[in-house]
């Protein structure tokens, strides 16, 4: 929308959500929750996002890394109309209008936003504020209307009298503005109140006293307005939107044999005929293509897995990308950047990091290769250690095609075994092993013949 800036209101602690962390970098479903509010604004397209910060700044800056906003800084948190006039200077470098949300309210919908924008337009209002019926309005500021049906005034709840707060339509808390009539209005709050703030919400008494028109829009949907205070409506509302996430996956064909027991982020994304056990976890940038199984107790991160590829249960996965039709797990850790290929065996107690394992090779049971680079059809022994780290740097150890890695085998990085070569179980290979050869590296076996007949008489003598 043109001539629209759009001023998110994020420097309060949320002192409700009894945490060292500012409320907005609480996350749902593994968003911040102001990344949500400002994902509903830019599906406005307006000219620009501002975000206002105080607590954690730094982190509420960066939790909206990648987006573009501008910051401004609020140091003392003296309420909403104080937030509005700090961003006061910005503001008046601009004309046109300004959409002030809250960064609390993660549900919000673009299109509810854009309704508000129309309706402000199409009136004329210097302000338009949204409005809805909550069956609970406590907390929220109550909406004063005359006797002709337009707002008066919106009375905050501590400022309330009892009467004013058996009103059940609420403040929602997202405003449009005409930039101009804003700033004068801006002058004329005070922080005479109950909780010596400034709030935002005078504006509109001292507008209409101004006598310019101010619209307030009801809302139907209370819900998608609902502010989040507290731990439990974090989590309430989390559960909600997991829910829905969850529905639209089913709809596009993943099965999920226990959708209230399957925790998928946001962002993820499972293409059709993959199947979900319970209690798996999919977080951040992850991708399940098609086909895939994921059994139980499972939790992925920033990983791309499949097609056809099958996890089973209780795996780990992050950073990492595991290839078509490769089985991993039960109890296999792949993490810092690992590639698998196709059709690979990643068996149980395994675990991989940073290292590449071509198409077809294996690594059925309780492993460690970290720092390796792997080449196809190779098979890995039960209980390999690439010993990758010398106690001040981490080396690399190559695995060409086609090795047999014996099991019990160490392998002491830098090292490199040639294509087909063969390690000899239980060696501990610290030279190269050229192509085709084999490496054994392991003391010779004695054998004392009737020993244990000589220890009994030894015994029974002494
Ligand atoms: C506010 C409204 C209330 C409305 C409710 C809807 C005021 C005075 N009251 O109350 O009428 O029903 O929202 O949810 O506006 N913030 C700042 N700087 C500050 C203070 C707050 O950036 O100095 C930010 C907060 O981080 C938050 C937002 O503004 O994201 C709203 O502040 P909050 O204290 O939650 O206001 P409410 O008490 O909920
Ligand atoms: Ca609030």
């Amino acid at each position: 929308m043109t001539d629209l800036a759009v001023l998110i209101m994020a420097a309060g602690k949320g002192t409700r959500m009894v945490s060292n962390r500012a409320k907005v970098l609480h996350a749902l479903c593994g968003t911040p929750m102001l990344r949500l509010i400002y994902r509903a604004a830019a599906g406005l397209f307006p000219n620009e996002i501002m975000v206002v910060i105080g607590q954690d700044a730094e982190l509420v800056r960066s939790s909206l890394d990648g987006l573009p906003a501008r910051f401004v800084l609020q140091q003392e948190q003296l309420g909403t109309g104080h937030a509005l006039m700090t961003a006061g200077p910005e503001l008046a470098k601009r004309d046109g209008d300004l959409l002030v949300l809250s960064g609390d309210t993660p549900r919000l919908k673009t299109e509810t936003l854009r309704n508000l924008v129309e309706h402000h337009r199409k009136t004329g209002a210097a302000s338009t504020l949204l409005t809805a019926v909550a069956e609970d309005p406590f907390t929220y500021g109550r909406i004063l209307r005359a006797a002709d049906g337009g707002i008066e005034a919106i009375v905050e709840e501590r400022d309330a009298t009892p009467a004013q707060r058996q009103i059940k339509e609420i403040n929602a808390g997202f405003y449009c503005f005409r930039i101009a009539p804003l700033l004068d209005a801006l002058d004329g709050i005070s922080n005479q109140n109950a909780q010596q703030e400034y709030y935002l919400t005078d504006l509109i008494a001292i507008q209409k006293r101004h006598g310019l028109h101010v619209e307030a829009l009801l809302h139907e949907d209370f819900a998608e307005l609902r502010g989040i205070n507290t731990r439990a409506e974090l989590a309430e509302l989390a559960q909600a939107m997991r829910s829905r996430k969850n529905r639209e996956l089913m709809a596009a064909g993943v099965t999920l044999i226990d959708p209230d027991r399957t925790y998928i982020d946001l962002d993820v994304v499972v293409e059709k005929d993959v199947i979900i056990h319970p209690m798996v976890t999919l977080q951040g940038n992850t991708r399940i293509l098609e086909g895939s199984v994921l059994h139980p107790a499972t939790r992925i991160v920033n990983s791309t897995i499949g097609p056809e590829a099958e996890v089973l249960d209780s795996c780990l996965i992050t950073d990492s990308e595991v290839g078509k039709g490769t089985a991993v797990g039960p109890c296999a850790r792949i993490r810092g950047h690992a590639r698998i290929g196709e059709r690979c065996r990643i068996g149980n107690f395994v675990e991989i990091k940073k290292s590449t394992l071509g198409d077809g090779t294996k690594a059925a049971h309780l492993a460690y290769l970290g720092d390796a680079v792997i080449g196809n059809k190779v098979n890995i022994g039960a209980g390999v250690i690439t010993c990758n780290y010398d106690g001040a740097q981490k080396h690399t150890t190559i695995i060409e095609d086609e090795v047999f890695v014996g099991t019990d085998s160490q392998l002491i990085a830098p090292v490199r075994i040639g294509r087909g070569a063969y390690i000899a179980a239980g060696s501990c290979i610290t030279e190269d092993v050229p192509a085709g050869s084999l490496g054994i590296a392991r003391s010779r076996q004695t054998v004392k013949k009737g020993w244990t007949q000589r220890r009994k008489e030894s015994r029974k003598s002494g």
